[in-house]
Formats: structure tokens, C-alpha cells, sequence
């Protein structure tokens, strides 16, 4: 699927509604993107990011992160979305999968307050380009207002 393709299907499952839809674009993202290997939402409770919807072969022991810790939570303080070329070479690196190469983690901010974010981890090196990027803060942007817990 294309990153476009991708963004219609997005725009459908918003448009359409329902209690599940944060779990359907997460489905969706990491099932039709290939170098998505492990993708997960962390909603912003107080001053933690706790594990939303996710899919991928494992689960993560980081359910909860403390804002300000590992790439998730220096998205969360600053606000500006995280490539992490190669996982190994950042000291911030929190490690869950031992095949992770690379990590893209995104801010979902609603009304100028981080609210959410979007992590991914790759299996390959350098996984997440500029498109990754523009096309994830664009999702970030259109599922905000279905992040809002706390
Ligand atoms: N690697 C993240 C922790 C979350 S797992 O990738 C799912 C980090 O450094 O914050």
C-alpha cells in the first residue's frame, strides 16, 4: 500500500467511527507497511506514556514510560517527532525486541498539548524517511482527538 493508499484507508476508518478506531488504524498501519514491524500508541497519563493499542509479533515490557525517558519520552517533552537511525547508537534507547534496528516515534498533540504518540520499531537499519515522517505526523494530526484520555 502506498503511503497516499495508506492515508485514504485512515480517513475511512475515522470517517466511519466507533470505540475501536485507534486499534483499526494501528492495525492497519503496521499490517500494511512493511517496515513497520512493531507498532504501538502511548497515550499521555499525567506525566506518563501508557501503552494504548499496539500491534506486532511481541509484546513490550515498557507499558508505561515516564515522559522525558527513552526516544518515547523525549517525543513526549519536546513535541517533535524522533528517528533513531540506528537503535544501538542512542544512549536514550529503551531496548523491548532484540531485532529492533531503528525506531520513528511521532507526538500526537491536540491543541498544542501532547497527548499521544505513535512509536514504531523497524527490523531494518534507517528504516524511517521523510515520507515515514510527513506521513505520520499527518495520522498523528487526524487521530488526535480519539487520543484524548487524561
Ligand atoms: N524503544 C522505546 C520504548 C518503547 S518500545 O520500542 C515499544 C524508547 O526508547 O522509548
Amino acid at each position: 500500500m502506498t503511503y497516499h493508499e495508506a492515508l485514504e484507508a485512515v480517513g475511512r476508518i475515522l470517517g466511519e467511527g466507533g470505540d475501536e478506531v485507534l486499534r483499526e488504524v494501528v492495525e492497519l498501519l503496521q499490517r500494511e507497511l512493511e517496515q513497520y514491524s512493531w507498532l504501538g500508541i502511548y497515550l499521555v497519563e499525567g506525566n506518563e506514556l501508557v501503552l494504548g493499542p499496539w500491534q506486532g509479533p511481541e509484546a513490550t515490557e515498557h507499558v508505561r514510560i515516564p515522559v522525558g525517558q527513552g526516544v518515547c519520552g523525549a517525543a513526549a517533552a519536546s513535541g517533535r517527532t524522533e528517528v533513531v537511525d540506528d537503535v544501538n547508537a542512542d544512549p536514550r534507547y529503551l531496548a523491548c525486541f532484540p531485532s529492533t534496528r531503528s525506531e520513528i516515534v511521532v507526538p500526537i498533540a491536540h491543541e498544542g498539548r501532547v497527548v499521544g504518540e505513535i512509536d514504531i520499531d523497524s527490523d531494518r537499519p534507517a528504516a524511517f524517511g521523510d515520507e515515514d515522517r510527513a506521513f505520520l505526523e499527518r495520522v498523528a494530526e487526524l487521530i488526535a482527538p480519539h487520543c484524548l484520555v487524561g
